[in-house]
């Protein structure tokens, strides 16, 4: 009966319609205010290395998102197929995300460490070569393209400025941080290891001659998923909390 009526009076299915949307904001974006604590954070994560900052972003430019997820839904088959479902925090550091909703390929939110660094290359270059029946483009540009990291340091700080705790001194050694994670021989490997403890430095793309975009791109898919230790993470440990 009130249905009826209000749907015969405009005003008042105006302010009606005006208060149901007002409630539904209001549920929606109060708990952004209390964010902070409610994305827990946790042991093992830490900021991008600048070599893997620049993977990260050829892996927006060349569009790789378009056919791959990197979040692994709660859901039984994919929990057996990829591994431990996505943590929000897995994701603190990426501006943008790569959650993704559309997987023409398979999720990559745990693909570090699954195949060798040659595997990757191969796949990159000439996908078939290694999967026959994918579908997936060749990238072979990449490994031939010198990575342009002129600016890394304005990458690293407008990531801080957005809110990634790079320290001064990794922004200050971002080049030096960059060359020594791509390439084994650099001096400053060990100063680049003190500033990014357990990150893997090598030479990715098999060439060390040059740092290339597969270098970079190798350094970035190698290290997706493989901070957080699952064996041991428990979802309500204190140490998780900020
Ligand atoms: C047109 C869709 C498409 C695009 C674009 C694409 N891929 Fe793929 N990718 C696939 C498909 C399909 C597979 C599964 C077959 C295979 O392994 O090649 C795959 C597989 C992969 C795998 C292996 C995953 C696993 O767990 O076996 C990696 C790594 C990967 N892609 C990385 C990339 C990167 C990096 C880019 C961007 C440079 C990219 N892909 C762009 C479709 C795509």
């Amino acid at each position: 009966m009130i249905h009826g009526w209000l749907e015969r009076n405009s005003i008042l299915l105006l302010i009606g319609i005006l208060l149901v949307v007002a409630v539904g904001g209001a549920v929606e974006i109060t708990p952004l205010f209390w964010v902070n604590g409610t994305v827990e954070h946790i042991n093992g994560m830490r900021p991008y290395t600048p070599l893997e900052l620049e993977g990260r972003n050829i892996y927006t430019r060349e569009g790789c998102y378009l056919c791959h997820s990197q979040q692994i839904r709660t859901l039984r088959d994919e929990v057996e197929r990829y591994g431990h479902y996505s943590l929000a925090a897995e994701s603190e550091y990426d501006h943008p995300f790569q959650w993704g909703s559309e997987r023409t390929g398979p999720d990559l939110a745990r693909v570090g460490a699954k195949y060798s660094d040659e595997w990757h290359r191969a796949h990159l270059a000439d996908p078939r070569s290694v999967v026959p029946e994918s579908i997936m483009p060749p990238y072979k540009f990449l490994a031939e393209t010198p990575l342009d990291y002129r600016d890394i340091r304005a990458i690293l700080e407008a990531n801080s400025d957005v809110g990634v705790p790079y320290s001064k001194d990794q922004i200050a050694h971002a080049k030096e941080d960059l060359e020594a994670q791509g390439d084994p021989n650099a001096e400053g490997v060990g100063a680049f290891q003190k500033r990014y403890p357990k990150a893997q430095a090598r030479d990715f793309d098999g060439n060390p001659n040059q740092i290339t975009e597969a270098d970079a791109l190798i350094a970035y898919l190698q290290m997706l998923g493989t901070l957080v230790d699952f064996k041991t993470y428990q979802a309500d440990a204190p140490e998780n909390r900020r």
